[in-house]
């Protein structure tokens, strides 16, 4: 009998908070780590979810087309937040790769709002934690879910000894507090560049692994990992 392929839920780019019809509150994430993911899940003959915020036309042109992948294009964390549950049925892996907001406006105007002497003070709310969610789901599901997060850490303390252990704790913390089997820490530095250094942590171990690698390979580092939480042999047949 042939194994029913793994299907992976990712996530990429960033997210966008409106704040009238024409402004919006974002971040420097390009969706590059995510949509090389995609492509090397597909590659490896998974089935992909990808659920992804605003990015370049020019990634969007880089997937195969094929039934097998399937993009849901997405603006805000809400948006986000509505297609990962709607998608989760069908997922074995979720990696959570988009640089999701963290606040959002209070009150959308459905108008411009005009300039003022006086300054603008916004009012922002907190978003839903998206991966969170997915980690207390994951405690009641019957089927097994594996959870592959981000941390994205620029960590404070003088030296850079202090400011690399504050940011391993980071991840830590988000890895055992968002319920996740792995996750990868980086630095702001990775946005938009083509290659990074990435730490891989996961739950249980004291290891940690370090590539200093293109986004392509570390977008197949991702795939593997995929599998090695999932615990089940890639498939044969691969695409490439
Ligand atoms: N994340 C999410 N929903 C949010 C914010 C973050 O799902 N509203 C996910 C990100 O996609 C990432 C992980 O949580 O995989 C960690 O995101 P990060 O921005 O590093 O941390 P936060 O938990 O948002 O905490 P902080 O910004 O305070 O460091």
């Amino acid at each position: 009998m042939r194994a029913r392929p793994l299907t992976l839920l990712i996530t990429a780019g960033p997210t966008v908070e409106d704040l009238d019809p024409v402004r919006f509150i974002s971040n420097r994430a390009t969706g590059k780590l995510g949509f090389a993911a995609a492509r090397a899940a597909f590659a490896a003959g998974c089935r992909v979810i990808l659920v992804h915020g605003p990015v370049a036309d020019e990634l969007v042109r880089s997937l195969p087309r094929s039934n097998a992948l399937r993009r849901v294009p997405v603006r805000s964390c809400a948006e986000m937040h509505r297609a990962v549950l709607a998608a989760l049925p069908k997922t074995d892996v979720v990696v959570m790769s988009a640089a999701v907001a963290d606040f959002t406006p209070a009150k959308v105007s459905a108008v411009k709002i005009k300039k003022a002497r006086a300054g603008l003070l916004i009012r922002l709310k907190p978003t839903v934690d998206i991966l969170k969610h997915l980690g207390a789901l994951k405690r009641k599901r019957r089927k097994p879910l594996a959870l592959i997060g981000f941390a994205l850490e620029t960590g404070a303390g003088r030296s850079a000894a202090q400011k690399l252990r504050a940011r391993f704790a980071e991840a830590r913390r988000k890895l055992e507090s968002k319920n996740l089997d792995a996750i990868v820490l980086d630095t702001p530095a990775a946005m938009g560049a083509e290659r990074a250094v990435f730490h891989v942590l996961r739950a249980g171990s004291k290891k940690t692994e370090t590539l200093r690698a293109s986004k392509e390979d570390m977008a197949r580092r991702l795939v593997r990992l995929s599998f090695e939480l999932n615990r089940r042999p890639k498939k044969s047949g691969a695409r490439a």
